[in-house]
């Protein structure tokens, strides 16, 4: 019996005691195939992408997702940041997921069940809390706040996630304005620039790449091997183009013992030969299996200038003439993907250095300067190789095909530190991460809005202008006559050599 108001506050407060476990649920229904949805889901590495408090994740280990596998998650609370680490302890392919989770405050269990259903599968979510004697009496005045957390997470975060219906794109008001001034354009090349986009811009890509084959030059190092590990990690059958047998070799047992991905295969071939690009292209063109997505990452700054076995300027041959020619050899493949599936993508990885540099069509290897400068021929090829990109997405717009370039900003990857040493040693605290400067690769790759826009320039999923300042605009007649150059170029030589 409840006599006084002071007993009344023990009692509540002896309520509150015995709370020491909240429990959440919902369930949704979702139109894709349990294996699809389980795979996004069961990755907690993506959760960040969809729960309503998670700002950061990151894998704690290095190991294919299953029991055993964790995760650093930091999400954000009323009092302040709470990094929690999870961990699988149960895993059930394609149906069952259940991770446990510690913090400072609670431990919770997290059951994921997926299960298939006339129109797709449903996907039940439960979470349960179990609260530190601190957090104890608290816990019925935050329970509240928690099932918001819960549904806005479920219902309308992984919901949203899975259903998959991003619009394309557009450039956003304040990076058109960014754009406008060469100096606070090139601040969103910074780490910053990429958390600036990332905190606004990001949807989730929960894309099925399980049956997606996606073919990437220069896997061995920087921005294309946090590529490859983050395809290999999304399960799609990849081949990796590589000049290095023993490099490539190394990576593809790294790569298959940290995913589980075991869908992994090789190429060699030194890219700026054009005898060895064709012999990819045979090589791929016996196998004959379609190309989902084809990514021209390969590159390097040449100083002083060299010319190749073949005669050709290096960064001509690297950065213009060999992705040019595999992308056109490779239609067939990419056409056979499209057909298939829709769609199929080639992603250009050009650079922000183009800025500075117009079209210089009547000196492609960089012959008539009185003082070569490695990095002028270098962003020379890389305006040329985006005209090429625009050109492409025209006249495959029939074929399904969508071809965009991408640049990273400015990352921090060996190939930077060894070819600009100065410029990595004055920017080493704002460069971007491989990863951070990999991420708009891996959503032009993943992305399902992504396929819906073609011939543009992106930097962290946005598209953007192809020119700062018009100073560098080419003349209509020169890009007619880059593609005459690179359709009708003769590369007998090369090719008797490889004979
Ligand atoms: N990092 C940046 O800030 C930045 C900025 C703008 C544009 N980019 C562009 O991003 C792409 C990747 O650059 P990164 O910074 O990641 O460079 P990286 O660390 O030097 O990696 C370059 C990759 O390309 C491969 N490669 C180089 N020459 C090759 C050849 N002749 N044949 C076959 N493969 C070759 C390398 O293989 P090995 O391991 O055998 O050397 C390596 O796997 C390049 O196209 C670059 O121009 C980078």
């Amino acid at each position: 019996m409840i006599e006084s108001p002071r007993q009344f506050v023990l009692f509540v407060d002896n309520v509150y005691r015995l709370i020491d476990m909240t429990t959440l649920n919902e369930t949704i229904q979702i139109n894709r195939p349990a294996r699809e949805v389980f795979q996004y889901v069961a990755d907690f590495a993506t959760c960040v992408e969809w729960d309503s408090t998670a700002i950061e994740t990151a894998r704690l280990d290095d190991q294919p997702v299953g029991v055993g596998t964790r995760y650093k998650v930091v999400c954000e609370a009323p009092f302040g940041n709470l990094p929690l680490e999870y961990e699988i302890v149960e895993f059930e392919p394609d149906h069952k997921v259940v991770l446990v989770g510690r913090g400072r405050f609670f431990e919770v269990q997290d059951t994921i069940l997926v299960t298939p259903t006339d129109t797709g599968c449903e996907l039940d979510y439960t979470a349960e809390f179990t609260w530190k004697p601190m957090l104890k009496r608290f816990a019925a005045s935050i329970e509240p706040g928690l099932k918001r957390m819960g549904y806005a997470s479920v219902q309308k975060g992984l919901k949203a996630a899975l259903d998959d219906e991003y619009e394309a794109p557009e450039i956003s008001g304040e990076n058109a304005r960014a754009d406008r001034f060469v100096p606070t354009a090139l601040m969103r090349f910074t780490k910053r620039g990429y958390k600036r986009g990332a905190k606004k811009l990001f949807n989730p890509m929960s894309r099925y790449m399980g049956d997606k084959h996606v073919v990437l030059t220069g896997a061995t190092a920087g921005l294309g091997k946090a590529s490859a590990e983050f395809l290999a990690y999304r399960g799609a059958k990849l081949t990796l183009v590589v000049r290095s047998r023993e490099k490539g070799q190394a990576l593809v047992k790294e790569l298959k013992a940290r995913t589980g991905n075991k869908n992994i295969a090789l190429e060699i071939a030194d890219l700026s030969l054009m005898a060895d690009v064709d012999k990819v292209v045979a090589s791929l063109t016996k196998k004959g299996d379609p190309i989902d997505v084809l990514i021209n990452n390969a590159g390097a700054l040449f100083n002083p200038r060299e010319v190749t076995s073949e005669g050709l300027e290096q960064s001509f041959a690297l950065l213009l003439l060999s992705p040019y020619r595999l992308t056109e050899a490779l239609k067939p493949l990419l056409k056979k993907a499209a057909d298939a599936n829709g769609e199929a993508r080639v992603i250009n990885v050009v650079s922000g250095g183009m800025y500075s540099q117009k079209l210089r069509v009547w000196d492609l290897q960089s012959e008539q300067d009185d003082k070569y400068s490695g990095s002028v021929a270098y962003a020379r090829c890389k305006r040329a190789l985006m005209i090429k990109t625009e050109q492409w997405a025209e006249d495959w717009a029939d074929d399904d095909i969508v071809v965009n370039a991408m640049h990273p900003g400015w990352a921090d990857t060996p190939g930077v530190e060894s070819s600009l040493p100065e410029f990595h040693k004055l920017t080493r605290l704002v460069l971007r991460s491989a990863e951070e400067g990999a991420d708009t690769i891996n959503w032009m790759a993943v992305a399902s809005e992504a396929g819906q826009i073609s011939g543009k320039l992106f930097l962290d999923r946005e598209p953007r202008t192809t020119h700062l300042t018009s100073s560098t605009r080419e003349s209509d007649e020169s890009r007619e006559e880059l593609r005459e150059i690179l359709d009708n170029w003769d590369n007998t030589e090369a090719s008797d050599k490889a004979a």
